[in-house]
């Protein structure tokens, strides 16, 4: 344990806006930062940090605390991990008093700081062994100098060398007191099947460590020197305690300055063109080591940036190949553009070809916006087969669909116009379907999400004393006067309601009539139609035709309590889209307002898991913030 005089001095000597401003790109706003939160999607920055306090805390999921606890939030550290390194930046010296439990935990500590040891060990080692040895200094630094990197960038990025040996590795690690398990554990050594002997990993080649965003080596690369022939061209370390392939980006410590500074980070294949790109003074590149990007990466790119520009090796079938990946930076409100390279050359290659200034000017001049890319790149496969051109723009809009904001889609859709050669209404209304089937699959997903949650905790749910039949008979009054205008270029009032109503079974109108309204507007096969007003009006089912004209007469007054809260049902008429959105935000708002009242009353119940419903409360909280923020409410009024 860390005595508490240290955590006081730890935390007083910590500057609390450089820990965050590490991860989150931070803005002065009076006495405070402000920035888009590491821990939660958002566009609009509701995550504070109040220097004076030495704390950070976000409005929008509520997370918050010191620099300790941000550090153990943001890289997943225990506590004693996350003040060790705070200490070590701050150069503190943390009292440890040893407590003797929770073991497991304890085991799997170990473990970390074991393999962390091992790799601090190892950069040091392949350093040595490239620059002491003569093996070293006669194979390798030649190596890197005929790539072109200076022996500033050498020692800047750590590069090394592994020996020719088959366990000069393992021996030094030996010798200086590491076990085989741990080794083995760090990935740095392997087990012969014959005789269990261990041999190394890296062997006869260039190393470029794997820094991880804090600083920390958590892996190794090596380069084979000669021709790729009967050995893979690079070796990499395992996945381990501390490396993880999904959730890594390489160069992302040493370039998050530039892609804070800039706004922008630049996305390659390798190690080695990331490396020449830095040298030639462009150091907001990082790679995404050879493979398809996957969230865990994306998640890391946007605790900087919305930015992105790839620029990948160009080979047009390897290009082909990474479309599908940069669907999912779409699909993330991430701003994407490509840079195409000429056939056979890569970041590096072309950067040293065109020299660093050369290099930037290309980029400007050829950078464009990822849709265009692929819609210019599909169409010149698809030549004049008009088959083959109706796939490929299904395809391109299939990416449009991935993008949220209405705006950008409506602006896109413009150009493509021109670059597919097909009318504007023509793609919208593609495009529009495509959007349908998006939306009410993200919903169902939500919907099953959230369920599992539910049933986890109900058993038998309290029955609250509030209801919905306001916001229903809201409802229907404005598909009964609007059903047919637009709800937005895709679609129209009734098809968005419907699509909503169907995708979230929780929506299940409560008031029998207004539920028996709903279910005449669906028909068995789960599609639905507007049959229009007078169908419901002159219906032989009394209760239906009758309850229609109490809807329409005003017959079912709201409360003003409602009222109150549909901050966008003023008087204008044509706030019919708002009204919609208002009404099923708060048919949401009460459905969990119902749960965790069910929730707080099972903390009453000392039989009850104290700690779960905590964390569930916590979560519904979340939930409701969100929606309390989308209707652009304050949370205190309800
Ligand atoms: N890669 C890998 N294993 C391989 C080949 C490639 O892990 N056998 C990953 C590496 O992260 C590599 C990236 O894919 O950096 C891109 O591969 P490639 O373009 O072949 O390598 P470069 O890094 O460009 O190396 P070089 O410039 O030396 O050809
Ligand atoms: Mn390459």
């Amino acid at each position: 344990m860390i005595s508490p005089n240290s955590i006081d001095q730890l935390l007083n000597a910590a500057i609390i806006e450089d820990v965050v401003g590490d991860y989150v790109n931070l803005k002065r706003s009076g006495s405070r930062f402000k920035g888009n939160c590491p821990f939660h999607d958002e566009k609009t920055p509701s995550f504070t940090v109040t220097p004076t306090l030495g704390i950070y805390k976000c409005f929008g999921c509520q997370k918050g605390g010191n620099s300790i606890q941000f550090l153990m939030e943001i890289e997943n550290l225990s506590f004693t991990e996350s003040a060790r390194l705070l200490a070590k930046r701050y150069s503190v010296d943390l009292v440890e008093t040893n407590v003797g439990n929770k073991e497991e935990y304890e085991e799997s500590q170990k473990l970390r700081e074991g393999v962390q040891s091992i790799n601090d060990f190892a950069i040091q080692f392949f350093a040595d062994q490239l620059h002491t040895q003569e093996e070293g200094k006669n194979i390798a630094l030649p190596y890197y100098r005929e790539r072109g990197f200076t022996l500033e960038t050498i020692k800047k990025w750590q590069l090394g060398y592994s020996p020719e040996s088959w366990d000069a590795f393992y021996k030094a690690a030996s010798k200086a007191g590491y076990k085989d398990e741990m080794l083995k554990s760090a990935g740095l050594i392997k087990q012969r099947d014959s005789d269990g002997s261990a041999y190394d990993l890296f062997r006869n080649r260039v190393i470029f460590p794997l820094i991880a965003v804090s600083g920390k080596v958590v892996g190794f690369a090596g380069r084979i020197m000669g021709k790729v022939e009967n050995a893979p061209k690079y070796v990499n370390s395992p996945e381990t305690e501390l490396y993880k392939k999904s959730d890594f980006l390489f160069a992302l410590y040493q370039a998050k300055n530039s892609i804070k500074k800039l706004d922008k980070v630049l996305l390659t294949e390798g190690y080695t063109d990331v490396i020449t790109l830095h040298q030639s003074g462009i150091e907001n590149a990082v790679a995404s080591s050879g493979t398809a990007l996957t969230p865990g990466q994306i998640k890391l790119i946007k605790r900087f940036t919305n930015n992105v520009t790839v620029i990948y090796d160009g080979d047009a079938a390897g290009i082909k190949a990474s479309l599908r990946g940069i669907d999912l930076l779409l699909a993330d409100d991430i701003n994407v553009r490509v840079v195409p390279l000429p056939e056979g050359e890569d970041p590096d290659s072309y950067c040293k070809k065109l020299g660093p200034d050369g290099f930037k000017d290309y980029i400007q001049s050829v950078e464009k916006n990822f849709i265009f890319f692929k819609a210019e790149l599909l169409l010149q496969f698809a030549q004049n087969d008009p088959i083959q051109k109706s796939e490929a723009i299904k395809d391109i809009l299939q990416s449009v669909a991935f993008i949220k904001d209405t705006l950008k889609r409506t602006t896109l859709v413009k150009e493509l116009e021109r670059i597919c050669d097909v009318k504007e209404e023509v793609l919208a209304q593609e495009l529009g379907k495509l959007l349908r089937i998006g939306l009410v699959q993200d919903k169902k997903q939500l919907f099953a999400d959230t369920k599992n949650v539910v049933n986890l905790f109900i058993d038998e749910p309290v029955v609250v004393a509030l209801s919905d039949v306001h916001q229903e008979i809201a409802m229907i009054r404005t598909l009964l006067m609007n059903a047919t205008k637009q709800f937005d270029e895709n679609q129209t009032i009734f098809d968005f309601a419907l699509t909503e109503y169907m995708a979230d079974e929780s929506i299940q109108f409560k008031d029998p009539f207004a539920s028996k309204f709903m279910n005449e507007l669906i028909k068995p096969d789960g599609t639905f139609e507007w049959p229009g007003v007078e169908y419901f009006i002159h219906h032989t089912d009394t209760e239906i035709s009758s309850f229609v004209a109490g809807v329409f007469s005003n017959d079912h007054q709201l409360s003003p309590a409602f009222l109150d809260n549909m901050i966008y049902v003023k008087t204008e008429e044509d706030n019919y889209r708002d009204e919609l959105i208002s009404i099923f935000l708060n048919i949401r708002r009460t459905k969990i307002e119902e749960i965790i009242l069910s929730e707080q009353f099972k903390l009453q119940q000392p039989e009850e898991q104290h700690d779960e419903i905590l964390e569930y409360l916590d979560f519904l909280n979340t939930v409701k913030i969100d929606i309390a923020n989308k209707l652009g409410n304050v949370v205190s009024r309800f």
